[in-house]
Order: C-alpha cells, then sequence, then structure tokens
C-alpha cells in the first residue's frame, strides 16, 4: 500500500509494531519496575477491540503481590512449565528445530515469579464447545492488542497458556468465579532493548488462497484469471512423521510417477542438489508425450525442494514442496505455480484466448487432483515406513 494514501501519517510505525511484536521471555528486564499507569494505559487501548454483542466481557486480573506471582508461577511449573524445563535440557545442542524456542520458554518458566506483572486475561461465559469460534473471538484481540500497545511503550510479554492445564487451581488461587474463562497470562516487563526482528513467515501469497481452496496467485489478484497474474495451486496434508523420514520421497521427483496420471518419471543427470537438473517423462491424452528438463531452484534437506521446468529464469511451471514441523507430525505443501514461460498451457490459451480463465482452471483441476494423490501416496509411505 502507498502510505500516502493512508489516512494516517504513521504507517510506518504502526507497522513496525506489528511485524515487530515478538514473544519476549529472555529479553523481559526482571530488575525494572513496571509502572502501574502503563499496565492500565494499554488495557484502555485493548479495550477498544471489537466484542460480540458490543457488550463489556473481559475481565483483566493483574498480578502484582510477590506471593500470588511465586503461587501462580509454581502452578506455570506444574502445569508444564517443569516439563518444557527438562525438554530444553534433552534438546540443548542438538540442532532440534525447536531448541532456541525451548530454551526461550524454560527461561521463562524458571523466572516467571520475578516479572514484574503477571497480566491474566479473561471473559465472563464459558464455551458452548459448538466448534464456532464463540467466546475467543472477544477476547482474543484484546488480549493482542495490550501486547502490541505494550510494544509501543518499550515493553514485552509472551503469550501463555501452559498454566490452563491447572485452571482449577489458578481459578481458586486467585478467586476467580465460576462462569469466567480464562484465555491468556501475559508476564509484562520492560524490554531488554527495543529491537526485534521480523519472525520467519510463509509470504502472504503462498498461504492466501484467491476465489478458491488452494489456488494462488503470484501477480494480480486483482483481476481476470489470466496466465500473467502467476496462477497456482497448493495441496497440503499432515504426515504422522518426522521430516527427515519423509524427506527421501520428496526429494525423489521419479516417485510422483505413482500417484501422477500425467508424470510418467524422472531422470536424475546429476547428484541431487541445488542446481542439479533431471529430465520429466510426460503423458496427456490431447498433448501425447513430452519431455522436460527440471531444474532444483531450492534443495534445504528436511526442508525444501523446488524445481522450475525448462528454464530455471523464465520457467513454464515453478513446483516446490516443503515440510513444516508441527508438534509431534509435519505437514507438507506440494505447490505449483504456472509461468511466466511458455509451455502446454500457453498454447491452449493461444489457441482459445476467449476461453483464458476456463483453461486455466481445468488445468487447476488436474494438478490439484494429481498432487492430492502425490501427497496422499507420500503420507502413506512416510507412515508405513514409520
Ligand atoms: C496459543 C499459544 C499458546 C502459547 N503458549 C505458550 C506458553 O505457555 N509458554 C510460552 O513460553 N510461550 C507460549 N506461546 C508463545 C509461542 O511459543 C511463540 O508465539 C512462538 O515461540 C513464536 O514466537 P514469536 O511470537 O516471537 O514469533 C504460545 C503462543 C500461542 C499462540
Amino acid at each position: 500500500m502507498d502510505p500516502s494514501s493512508a489516512p494516517f501519517d504513521e504507517v510506518a510505525a504502526v507497522d513496525h509494531v506489528l511485524t515487530t511484536t515478538r514473544a519476549v521471555r529472555r529479553r523481559l528486564d526482571l530488575d525494572r519496575p513496571v509502572e502501574d499507569q502503563v499496565i492500565f494505559d494499554c488495557i484502555d487501548i485493548a479495550e477498544q477491540s471489537p466484542t460480540g454483542g458490543n457488550q463489556s466481557t473481559r475481565r483483566w486480573l493483574v498480578l502484582r503481590d510477590p506471593a500470588r506471582k511465586l503461587a501462580l508461577a509454581e502452578l506455570y511449573r506444574e502445569a508444564g512449565g517443569d516439563w518444557i524445563i527438562a525438554q530444553h535440557e534433552a534438546i540443548r545442542e542438538t540442532g532440534h528445530h525447536s531448541e532456541k524456542v525451548t530454551a526461550s520458554a524454560a527461561h521463562l518458566a524458571e523466572n516467571l515469579e520475578r516479572v514484574p506483572a503477571l497480566v491474566l486475561v479473561t471473559i465472563w461465559g464459558e464455551h458452548d464447545n459448538s466448534g464456532r469460534p464463540g467466546l475467543f473471538d472477544s477476547v482474543i484481540q484484546a488480549a493482542w492488542s495490550f501486547c502490541l500497545a505494550l510494544r509501543a511503550r518499550g515493553l514485552g510479554s509472551a503469550w501463555t497458556t501452559v498454566h490452563l492445564n491447572r485452571a482449577d487451581a489458578v481459578k481458586e488461587l486467585l478467586g476467580i468465579p465460576d462462569g469466567v474463562t480464562q484465555i491468556v497470562l501475559l508476564p509484562v516487563a520492560h524490554t531488554i532493548g527495543t529491537e526485534f526482528r521480523l519472525a520467519p513467515r510463509f509470504p502472504a501469497r503462498t498461504i492466501t488462497y484467491v476465489d478458491r481452496w488452494g489456488d494462488t496467485r503470484a501477480g494480480n489478484a486483482d483481476g481476470p484469471l489470466t496466465h500473467d497474474s502467476g496462477p497456482g495451486v497448493t495441496v497440503e496434508v499432515e504426515i504422522d512423521a518426522a521430516a527427515d523420514a519423509i524427506w527421501p520421497y520428496v526429494a525423489d521427483p521419479d516417485l510422483l510417477a505413482r500417484w501422477s496420471d500425467e508424470f510418467m518419471g524422472a531422470t536424475w543427470h546429476d547428484e541431487p542438489g541445488l542446481g542439479a537438473t533431471f529430465t520429466g517423462r510426460n503423458h496427456q491424452k490431447v498433448l501425447g508425450d513430452w519431455e522436460t528438463t527440471s531444474h532444483i531452484v531450492g534443495y534445504e534437506p528436511h526442508r525444501l525442494f523446488a524445481w522450475a521446468v525448462r528454464d530455471p529464469d523464465v520457467p513454464s511451471t515453478q513446483w516446490r514442496f516443503e515440510l513444516i514441523p508441527l508438534a509431534g507430525a509435519t505437514r507438507l505443501r506440494f505447490a505449483m505455480t504456472f509461468g511466466p514461460g511458455p509451455s502446454g498451457l500457453t498454447w491452449a490459451i493461444e489457441n482459445d484466448p476467449d476461453n483464458e480463465a476456463a483453461i486455466i482452471r481445468a488445468r487447476q483441476d488436474t494438478h490439484r487432483a494429481n498432487m492430492g494423490r502425490c501427497v496422499a501416496g507420500i503420507k502413506a509411505l512416510a507412515e508405513r515406513a514409520g
């Protein structure tokens, strides 16, 4: 967005706060007091967030008393903090993907009572377990606004929920009445330094679908579906296996021929790795048989395997497998983008330009079906091997 078209001129400052409000644990200043007023100011700001029926249902509980903080910290440790501390010991210096987060979470668990203020965000009401967001959508945005307002003032927090495993004990400790739901515990302190980095996250265009689930646009989404707008398809599956166990299947394009009704097989020209190439053999009813050369453009074992077809600078299609670690499982994403180079698709469009969008949609459907079978097949293999 062009900042000059924004309704106010502080877009950069607002965006900075929105993008750098991190989970702060090791950089909470445990020795610097936090003024009461700043907490109340931040709650006033947070209370401006929307609430169902415009009702005042959120309640905030601020712990300042050392004995109360210690009692809550002990419950936090019993409820899961001790497990986090043990986990940190188990994986420290192993290169485990969650080593840093666990070290940070363990530090907080060990020092929770030393944080100047512990803020519990609660709401009047109980969830109806209907599967709808219900209660939570009247409170979570307020709690997050509170974190953002803290950040703008040089304070920090971390979203914590471990204590909810002992929600009844917390309720008793703090005199929380029946009918109130506890949502989050926010430890509040000044931060040590105020520089925080952006977190690695998936770019919006890769996780945002346009008009239909799984349909992506690398280019302009505000207009007709054209080849120039960089359409693509993404499918995902959750696999009950670790990323390293799934990787060999993902890094073997020949395997995809088992499940695709168009891709017939792949032959490597080099050792698999960045810059390596393979020939792909394809067959389709209308187009017949054809071969393409694919170039490996992303190769990070256990995380990313990506290739560009034909010309790596102007590919006809681009494909990528990504492995995202989850707690005890892995999400496999398989994504493809058409173009920008010529392909069978551009040939079909040139022959029938009035039907460009319909031709693209049909091609997306073919790929979605093939790719869906591929990730399901990889899931079956990886789970069977485990
Ligand atoms: C629903 C939820 C529950 C969380 N629970 C805890 C927790 O109990 N303890 C903790 O130290 N961090 C907790 N976190 C913080 C996450 O670990 C943190 O957001 C993650 O490490 C990413 O860091 P970032 O927010 O700085 O990007 C929780 C976060 C969310 C969204």
